[in-house]
């Protein structure tokens, strides 16, 4: 068993091994998996003042150097050099550094766009990926989960805002909820990736895969005190913050420190915000 298999089993987290040929980067063992780039991640070993960091990014992406410095709160991060990694870290191979802060000993910060699929693949070596659940990868983790990457790479401007009627506008990067009279207050709906709702006037969205079994929290409920409720179990979410502030009720109410378990787990991952907008009368979300 490799480093990395050893140390998800002592974690007890479950994952799948895939063997495959020699690959140099993530994109191409991505390539090698069949497996979507954005669920293949990219581990770059940053070097900052006080030492070294992991960053993660989805293997299609690039890290961004200014997002990175404003993340590590340090203007000299760098990447650092293959002579130190291979001095530093002799036990991994370049190339295939996997997203493990807590078995290299460093800090972890990870694009949120990572948090956005069920399941991920990394690197172990050049031959060998472990699949893995993402909350179960990053619950023994105690990671930064910042921006590091933008949306747009490629330098080319944003389209120009894209308009379906004379007054339904959805700018670039926003999706159309609907008109804003049919999210009334107590009302959750979903558009694309997000739980879109009305808190009693509060609109929010949040990400819509519950933290618990993945219930589609589009099909949830808001309660008096403005938390959205699960469909499944009924978890409770504050929108705001898109932490469990209560676990999964039911039978697993009964399991001893489930509850806290999901609330400790969502304050390091919590759900994703989005921005909801009003624009003549319709709402968006970004
Ligand atoms: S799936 Fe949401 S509480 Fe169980």
């Amino acid at each position: 068993m490799s480093l990395v298999g050893d140390h998800l089993e002592r974690q007890g987290i479950p994952f799948e091994a895939m063997t495959h040929a020699r690959t140099d980067t993530a994109l191409e063992e991505a390539r090698a998996l069949g497996i979507d780039a954005d669920a293949v991640l990219k581990t770059v070993v940053l070097k900052t003042r006080s030492g070294h960091a992991l960053a993660v990014v989805p293997a299609a992406r690039r890290l961004d150097m200014k997002l990175t410095r404003s993340a590590t709160g340090d203007s000299h991060v760098r990447l650092a050099t293959e002579e130190e990694l291979r001095g530093q870290f002799p036990g991994f191979e370049l190339g295939a550094f996997p997203p493990l802060g807590a078995l290299l000993g460093l800090p972890l910060f990870v694009d949120r766009e990572v948090l956005e699929h069920e399941r991920l693949a990394f690197a172990g070596s050049q031959t060998e990926s472990f699949v893995v659940h993402t909350t179960d990868l990053f619950a023994g983790e105690n990671p930064s989960v910042v921006p590091l990457t933008s949306r747009d790479e490629s330098g080319a401007q944003p389209p120009p805002p894209t308009a379906r009627s004379g007054r339904d506008t959805a700018m670039a990067g926003e999706a159309r909820v609907g008109p804003a009279t049919d999210l009334p207050p107590g009302r959750v709906t979903g558009t694309g990736r997000f739980a879109v709702g009305n808190a009693a006037g509060n609109l929010f969205a949040v990400s819509r895969r519950c933290r618990h079994l993945r219930a589609d929290l589009a099909g949830g409920s808001v309660d008096d005190d403005g938390c959205l409720v699960c469909p499944w179990h009924e978890a409770k979410y504050d929108v705001d913050t898109g932490q469990m502030v209560r676990g999964p009720q039911g039978a697993f109410a009964w399991i001893p420190g489930s509850d806290l378990a999901y609330r400790v787990l969502t304050r390091v991952l919590p759900l994703r915000r989005g921005t909801v907008t009003e624009r003549d009368g319709a709402l968006y979300v970004r």
